[in-house]
């Protein structure tokens, strides 16, 4: 991936985030991940790429912008032929009840790079860089537990475990409390959860539990960029999500995607905060303009580099903020 292209997808993820902040707090999802979606649309305009969206806002025929399969970017000559994945806004709920850590999210590679996966649930473990190689989500949860202790070389008691708060993970909150280790619930947004593993301030050791399958590929991209581990399993919730992942190639229910399978290659990454957040803060509104806090990072060089940026409305194109 060029690096400046990794550098405009920045742009990208400030537009809808721009776009979804205006609307923080209203009650109104809706709303929210229409703006975010409508921005990111228009940003891509001004991309000189060839770009076709993998991962996007659902199926051609349920989602009007920024579905799967949707051509994006200016391609003009000599255009980059890319594969994008995109949440506008992830965590449409925190937005709409300013809670902290939505973010607007873009993944781009080369074609092939990321994984084309249906909208349904993915069964997920993500970790830092520190216990790279010691998750297996065919084991127990309370047994990669140990492992990633082991390889932090620390107690089980003293990891951070993060959980989605929903009735499906009863069994697996009780397994990972039995086992000792420290737990924090969320109520949305497990990519903001997957990146904070690999980001030895915010205290957060590991993701685990079913979310969504686009959210993991994205996660994945991610910690690719930035030397973490992830496993994935789909998690279909009727027949036809089946068929639509068989219509997409994989046959096999009970396939565990390693890191490299859901983002290979040359990848990269950008997010910015729409609410405060962990690692992003969010949108700061000025008199004329706006302050957003966005990260870009490359699977090639694993640079992480956060730009605070300044927006002044009067003089750059408007995206419906
Ligand atoms: P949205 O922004 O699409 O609402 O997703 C938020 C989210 O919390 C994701 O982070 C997570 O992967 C997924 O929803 C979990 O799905 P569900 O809310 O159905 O449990």
């Amino acid at each position: 991936m060029d690096r400046n292209l990794a550098l405009e997808g920045v742009r990208i993820t400030e537009a809808a985030a721009l776009a979804s902040a205006r609307l923080m707090g209203r009650g109104d999802t809706n709303a929210a991940d229409h703006a975010a979606t409508e921005a990111m649309r228009g940003a891509f305009n001004d991309l000189d790429v060839a770009g076709e969206v993998v991962i996007g806002e659902g199926e051609r025929d349920e989602a009007p912008m920024l579905y799967i399969g949707e051509r994006v970017g200016r391609a003009g000559p000599g255009a980059v032929e890319i594969e994008i994945a995109v949440d506008p806004l992830e965590g449409t709920n925190l937005c709409s009840t300013g809670g902290a850590n939505a973010i607007s999210v873009i993944a781009m590679g080369p074609k092939g790079s990321l994984l084309r996966a249906p909208d349904t649930y993915m069964e997920k473990i993500a970790v830092g860089p520190g216990a790279r190689g010691a998750i297996d989500l065919a084991r127990p949860a309370r047994q990669n537990l140990r492992a990633v202790a082991d390889a932090l070389g620390r107690y089980v008691e003293d990891l951070t475990v993060v959980i989605l708060d929903r009735p499906r993970h009863d069994a697996l909150i009780r397994e990972v409390r039995e086992a000792g280790a420290r737990i924090r619930l969320i109520s949305d947004g497990d990519v903001s959860a997957a990146i904070n593993t690999c980001l030895p301030d915010t205290g957060i050791d590991m993701l685990i539990g079913i979310g969504g399958a686009p959210e993991g590929v994205i996660s994945a991209a991610a910690l690719r960029c930035m030397g973490g581990d992830m496993q994935g399993k789909l998690r279909y919730r009727s027949d036809a999500e089946r068929e639509r992942a068989r219509a997409m190639g994989i046959e096999d229910d009970e396939r565990i995607f390693r890191i490299d399978e859901m983002a290979r290659g040359d990848v990269m990454f950008a997010a910015t905060g729409v609410t405060n957040g962990d690692f992003l803060k969010g949108v700061r509104f000025t008199g004329d303009g706006a302050r957003t806090h966005s990260v870009v990072m490359r699977s090639r060089t694993g640079t992480v580099r956060y730009i605070e940026t300044e927006h002044h409305f009067q003089q750059k194109p408007n995206y419906g903020w």
